[in-house]
């Protein structure tokens, strides 16, 4: 048995090698209104005028915050390469965008107005530094929004078939110590958030689901899933080759048109600071 890689090594291998691909597949899927995940996401904090974004990767969420008008945009991310790819958006090209770990930011106390963070903060290891680090930084009554996955496919038969075909991989990979332990588990629930938010002054969060659709190939289905589980990179390439035929096989016939629908569901906690803290 390997030993176990650090949960920052993985993701910064992971990012370093194809960087602006999991936004690509984020992006395409839209809420019933047609949003993305990132412009409902956005919605969720208003028009704060200095944003700060925990684990920006490739900055596709900074860019929805330079639209809505954002003076000061800024970002840190473990990856130098999903960081080089956000540098070269024109409209982030003014932004301060930073290689490092969210539980040690390099910028000064009362800084921002909002923190977010994208499906980023569910991953991190001691998130109880990253939320103190995150209230060190925002003004008093700043706001600070969490996107994490809710884990549930329930309304998708097609992610539903990915799952049950690539779960036993998955397993396998994590029993080899392929995996990191990603985040912490209070991470991706409303108390646990409020357990780790609490104790440096956030308010209760309030908490809501987004659930985004899409309607692809099954071919499509399976890139996106390729490129979101971080888990998939582990799996050896004739495993990954004969998942892919065997969920091609079983989605094919799901098709109206050649296309099938699916959706994900992501949670969206959202809180302001209230006090002091720890
Ligand atoms: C699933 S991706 C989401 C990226 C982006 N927020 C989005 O939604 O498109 C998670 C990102 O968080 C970053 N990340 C994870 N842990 C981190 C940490 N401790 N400090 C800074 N970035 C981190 C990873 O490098 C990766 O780019």
């Amino acid at each position: 048995m390997t030993s176990r890689p650090s949960v920052e090594q993985f993701l910064r291998t992971f990012h370093d090698r194809d960087p602006g691909k999991q936004s690509v597949s984020i992006r395409e899927v839209l809420t019933p209104d047609g949003r993305t995940a990132y412009e409902a996401f956005a919605d969720r904090v208003g028009d704060a005028d200095r944003v700060l974004d925990l684990g920006c990767a490739d900055g596709e969420l900074l860019s929805v915050f330079a639209d809505h008008g954002a003076q000061r945009l800024a970002g840190i991310d473990l990856s130098v390469n999903e960081l080089a790819f956000a540098r070269r958006r024109p409209e982030l090209q003014h932004a301060d965008l930073r290689v490092g770990r969210a539980q040690e930011l390099p910028w000064e106390d009362e800084s921002f107005d909002a923190v977010v963070s994208h499906m980023a903060f569910m991953l991190m290891s001691e998130p109880d530094q990253v939320a103190a680090e995150a209230a060190r930084v925002l003004m008093p009554g700043g706001r600070f929004a969490i996107a994490v996955g809710s884990g549930g496919a329930e309304e998708s038969a097609a992610l539903e078939v990915f799952r049950s075909l690539a779960l036993p991989l998955f397993r396998a990979a994590r029993g080899q110590g392929l995996l990191p332990r990603f985040g912490d588990q209070r991470s991706r629930t409303r108390e646990g958030l409020d357990e780790i938010l609490g104790p440096v002054g956030f308010a209760p969060v309030t908490w809501e689901r987004i659930t985004i659709r899409h309607r692809s190939t099954p071919l499509a289905v399976w890139q996106d899933n390729a490129e979101t589980f971080y888990e998939l990179s582990v799996v050896p390439k004739d495993e990954v080759a004969e998942l892919r035929e065997r969920f091609l096989a079983e989605v094919e016939p799901l098709a109206v048109d050649g296309l099938v629908p699916w959706a994900m569901g992501i949670n969206v906690a959202a809180t302001r600071l209230v006090g002091g803290g720890a």
